[in-house]
């Protein structure tokens, strides 16, 4: 998929995308939000701390963009000791976590960000590890093969993951904490985008950042983003200062619309509304008439339009509600305008066969 403007909205980050790593919460009491996660998490660590033991293993999901690989770095930070930071596909053999766990010192976090792509054989010896704190490595071949047990200095696996549905369940069932992320409430936001506006040395008026959070898509990473726009926007058409007026005008700018969503939202309920009488249509097929990723579409696109209820997931396929119609200016099928709905159902069938 493309990353340009297009996608101001997307809670995934970009490759080109630098936001300052200061942006950063580097401590459980700046980060702002997921108070449930917050309570749990300090009373685990003050516990692992008291006791002088690793942290349980962690697991994080949820959406893009919501606070996983931050959350790790201040688990790291909280422990007072170090973090080693990979990714699922970035392990490619056995070997290479081998050599990753046992360069770590005693409670260490190792951090695997998408975790539910590591390699299958990888995923094996990482059982042990997780479990006993010990590798079986396996030496020679053939019948004089034989199994070698080194043990490992006890550490704190924090993984992370988008969809907990395609982990495996050995591994799951390895994580003593799991923690779902969930999407952030406006007023969260603003706060996120009042302390970021003072690292991003942007003066943001508080109606502004209420404005901005609200279309933010519940992420802080698209309200971060949003903002670094903004400031570029006030400084060249306005005197520097994010008002409430100037967040506007660059939210219109950017074709962010009042409820958050942008034009990739908008082409995707309104295919579903004037392609396929408003549902229900199946993804796949959806995805074909928007020439979008299925995976995209399922993590990016409809987590945020289900929860602002203009999307509904059924047996049968994608169903856009009647807040959907009303807010893209579509009258709902048996709503107001008596035979007028019908009329224009009919009509556009007609446009349809035309084609
Ligand atoms: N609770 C928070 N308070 C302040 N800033 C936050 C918070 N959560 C996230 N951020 C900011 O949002 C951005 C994205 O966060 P992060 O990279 O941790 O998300 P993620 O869940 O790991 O995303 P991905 O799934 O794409 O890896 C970061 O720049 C971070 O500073
Ligand atoms: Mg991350």
């Amino acid at each position: 998929m493309k990353q340009d403007e297009d996608r101001i909205l997307s809670p995934q980050a970009s490759d080109d995308e630098v936001l300052p790593p200061e942006l950063r919460p580097r401590r459980l009491d700046e980060f702002v939000g997921q108070e449930s996660v917050k309570e749990r998490l300090n009373i685990y660590i003050q516990a692992a701390r008291q006791r002088g033991d690793a942290l349980d293993h962690v697991l994080l999901y949820g959406p893009p963009g919501l606070g996983k690989t931050t959350l790790a770095h201040i688990i790291a930070n909280e422990l007072d000791v170090g973090v080693r930071i990979t990714s699922g596909p970035a392990i490619e053999r056995p070997g290479d976590l081998a050599a990753l766990l046992t360069n770590m010192s005693p409670r260490d976090v190792l951090f695997i960000d998408e975790i539910h792509r590591l390699h299958r054989s990888v995923e094996e010896i990482l059982y042990p590890a997780m479990e006993d704190f010990a590798l079986d490595i396996i030496i020679g071949k053939g019948p004089s093969a034989r199994s070698l047990r080194l043990d490992l200095s006890p550490f704190t696996l924090v993984g992370a993951t988008t969809r907990i549905g395609p982990l495996t369940s050995p591994l799951r069932d390895r994580f003593g904490v799991v923690m779902r992320l969930e999407y952030y409430q406006p007023d969260e936001l603003a706060q996120i985008l009042l302390r970021a506006s003072d690292i991003l040395e942007v003066e943001v008026d508080e109606p502004a950042a209420a404005e901005i959070a609200r279309r933010s898509r519940g992420t802080p990473r698209v309200a971060n983003r949003l903002l670094k726009r903004l400031r570029d926007y006030a400084q060249v058409r306005a005197d520097g200062r994010v008002t409430e007026d100037v967040a506007r005008r660059g939210l219109a700018m950017l074709e962010v619309d009042d409820k958050g969503l942008d034009k990739n939202d908008h082409r995707l309920l309104r295919t579903i509304i004037e392609k396929y009488d408003g549902g229900p249509v199946g993804l796949e097929t959806l995805c074909a008439a928007i020439s979008e990723e299925n995976q995209t579409v399922e993590d990016v696109y409809e987590p945020f339009l289900i929860q602002k209820g203009l999307l509904q997931r059924t047996p049968r396929g994608r169903v856009a509600t009647p807040a959907s119609y009303e807010h893209l200016g579509f009258t709902a099928p048996g709503q107001g305008g008596e035979d007028d709905s019908q009329l224009s159902l009919f009509e556009q069938k007609e446009a349809e066969n035309g084609e």
